[in-house]
């Protein structure tokens, strides 16, 4: 998580063969990082693209996505504008985009490369011209457009390390009426039961949104071991 941490701080460019950090970089990173003076960024349950496509494409996970049911929920429209924060593989692109035709797009956010290229790949096989690969930061999404109509995060707030700091960020790519939309799992029936540090309560991303001016607009009861709930501003 270190070598990780740093390689996103200090950039791929000043990694070695291997992708091995090269040793001045590498004892700079330590005492800047000892120092206090850079932040220690990472992905929680971070792992390779390829490790990432088998575990989130298995057919035990695929059973229980209810992807189409998940998308119906969501209330979009033709010409919509939608980013799917951690889209990972892209599951959900798809029906996402599909939705939003005519006149609509799907910005497919992710923090690692393999899956960026893995999203677009699959777009082009698919013909799907508006989806959008887009490649994130730990704690801002860095979209190209101030307009969306929901942010889309399907189990993957547990894995932002930032919480908070990642929505306040994430809110500012949203029209005034825009939505954020969480699913994710109830901590004793999801993937980490004894890992706090890999859970979500409803009531902590409430506090979150809370701080962020967004209220739960919306409650679904579409799944047995996760929650569903649509945000959006306090005050329009
Ligand atoms: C469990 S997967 C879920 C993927 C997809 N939403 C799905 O349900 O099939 C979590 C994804 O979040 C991504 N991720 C983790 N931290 C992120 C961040 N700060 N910004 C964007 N994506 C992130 C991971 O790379 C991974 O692809």
């Amino acid at each position: 998580m270190l070598n990780d941490s740093i390689s996103r701080t200090f950039g791929g460019s000043q990694l070695g063969q291997g992708g091995r950090p090269l040793l001045p970089t590498l004892c700079l990173a330590c005492a800047l990082l000892a120092l206090g003076l850079v932040p220690v960024q990472a992905q929680l349950g971070a792992r390779p693209a390829e490790a990432w496509i088998k575990v989130l494409e298995s057919s035990r996970r695929m059973e229980n996505l209810k992807v189409d049911e998940t998308v119906a929920e969501l209330e979009l429209n033709p010409g919509d504008r939608i980013a799917d924060i951690g889209a990972g593989s892209g599951i959900f692109c798809s029906s996402l985009a599909k939705t939003v035709s005519p006149g609509g797009k799907v910005y497919a956010v992710d923090i690692e490369q393999g899956l960026i290229d893995h999203i677009a790949n699959r777009a082009r096989e698919q013909e799907l011209t508006n989806i959008q690969p887009v490649l994130g930061q730990f704690t801002d999404p860095d979209l190209p457009v101030h307009d969306l109509d929901l942010a889309f995060m399907y189990d993957v707030l547990h894995h932002i390390e930032q919480r908070e700091e990642y929505l306040r960020n994430l809110a500012k790519y949203l029209k005034p009426a825009g939505r954020i939309a969480v699913i994710d799992f109830h901590p004793q029936k999801g993937p980490h039961p004894n890992d706090p540090e890999l859970q979500v309560t409803r009531e902590q991303a409430d506090a979150w949104m809370s701080a962020i001016g967004f209220k739960a607009a919306n409650e679904i009861a579409l799944f047995d071991d996760k929650w569903f709930v649509v945000y959006s501003r306090s005050e329009r």
